[in-house]
């Protein structure tokens, strides 16, 4: 099995349940608030773990009582924490929730040490990456990180995946230059590409626009729409699973980080993308970022294979 390394965001997540979202200047009555470990790093490292991948992840919290609850847990589904550091005096990153009925959430991002993975923090953990075989990104930590990873990793023949999320507007080309794959939905497509992505064609043409600026595959997710798979050979249209929303956090996460899992198991593209749409069809029926995340035995248990 190949090796997969993480880098990028840990984040406590403060989960509110309420019927509706505020609107401006509205009061609401919320059902709950719940303290749930996030972070769309750590959600792909612990979902890639927890489907018994050969995980690890570098990145960093601080030295409080949400660093220990976040590293404990991605401990727990197998994820290697030993380049996860704790810096002192710094605190760790939050995101504050709101989930209403529908299951449709908005997110708020406090990056904390996040923030503090910068270029020079990774150059203590290169041997991390020369021992993995596949590197997955978010632009949850200083984009200049991430793209100084990927050219050391594009370097050195990794397989690169970045998912763009949260999108970040007019990023150079240089960023994309010799990504394998990325995995941005029909929003983050917008916002990345800057123009609208309201129908098929348009979404084709977003997607083909990356493959100018150098990445090799693009996977744009579509919800219960299902996805789009766009390459210089091919361009593919996958269903989805249809299942009812209860919580779509981290379904977008649990993607990347089976389609990763599967690619290190040696299975195609296409058998990784379907495997990906189970994983996550079954997350937005859980509650919580890392609290959906399935095992194996539950992807089968659930007839998704
Ligand atoms: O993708 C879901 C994640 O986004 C949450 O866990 C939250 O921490 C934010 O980073
Ligand atoms: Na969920």
């Amino acid at each position: 099995m190949k090796r997969i390394v993480v880098i990028g965001s840990l984040n406590m997540d403060s989960v509110i349940e309420t019927p509706h979202m505020p609107k401006e200047g509205e009061t609401v009555s919320g059902q709950s608030v719940t303290l749930v470990p996030g972070g769309k790093g750590a959600n792909q490292a612990y979902a890639a773990g927890i489907l018994g991948g050969n995980v690890s992840m570098i990145g960093a919290v601080g030295n409080d009582a949400f660093g220990t609850i976040l590293k404990t847990n991605l401990g727990k589904a197998g994820v290697d924490i030993s380049s996860v550091a704790e810096i002192e005096g710094a605190t760790t990153g939050q995101a504050f929730i709101t989930v209403d009925d529908s299951g449709e959430n908005s997110i708020i991002i406090i990056a904390g040490t996040n923030g503090m993975v910068t270029k020079e923090f990774i150059q203590g953990h290169i041997k991390r990456i020369e021992e993995s075989d596949i590197v997955i990104m978010q632009l949850e930590i200083p984009i200049e990180t991430v793209e100084y990873v990927k050219d050391l990793a594009v370097g050195m023949g990794k397989t690169v995946i970045i998912d763009p999320a949260p999108a970040v507007a007019d990023l150079p080309d240089s960023f994309w230059q010799g990504v394998d794959y990325i995995k941005p939905n029909e929003t983050e497509l917008e916002i990345l590409s800057g123009k609208s992505m309201k129908t098929l064609e348009e979404l084709k043409e977003g997607a083909r626009e990356f493959l100018k600026k150098g990445v090799k595959h693009v996977i744009a997710s579509l919800g219960e729409d299902g996805c789009l798979f766009v390459s210089e050979e091919e361009e593919k249209f996958f269903q989805s699973n249809k299942v009812k929303a209860v919580d779509t956090t981290a379904a977008g996460d649990s993607f990347t980080a089976a389609f990763a899992l599967a690619l290190s198991e040696g299975k195609s593209c296409d058998e990784a993308i379907r495997f990906g749409q189970k994983v996550s069809a079954i997350v937005v029926t859980r509650k919580g970022a890392q609290t959906s995340m399935p095992t194996w035995e539950e992807v089968d248990r659930e007839g998704r294979i």
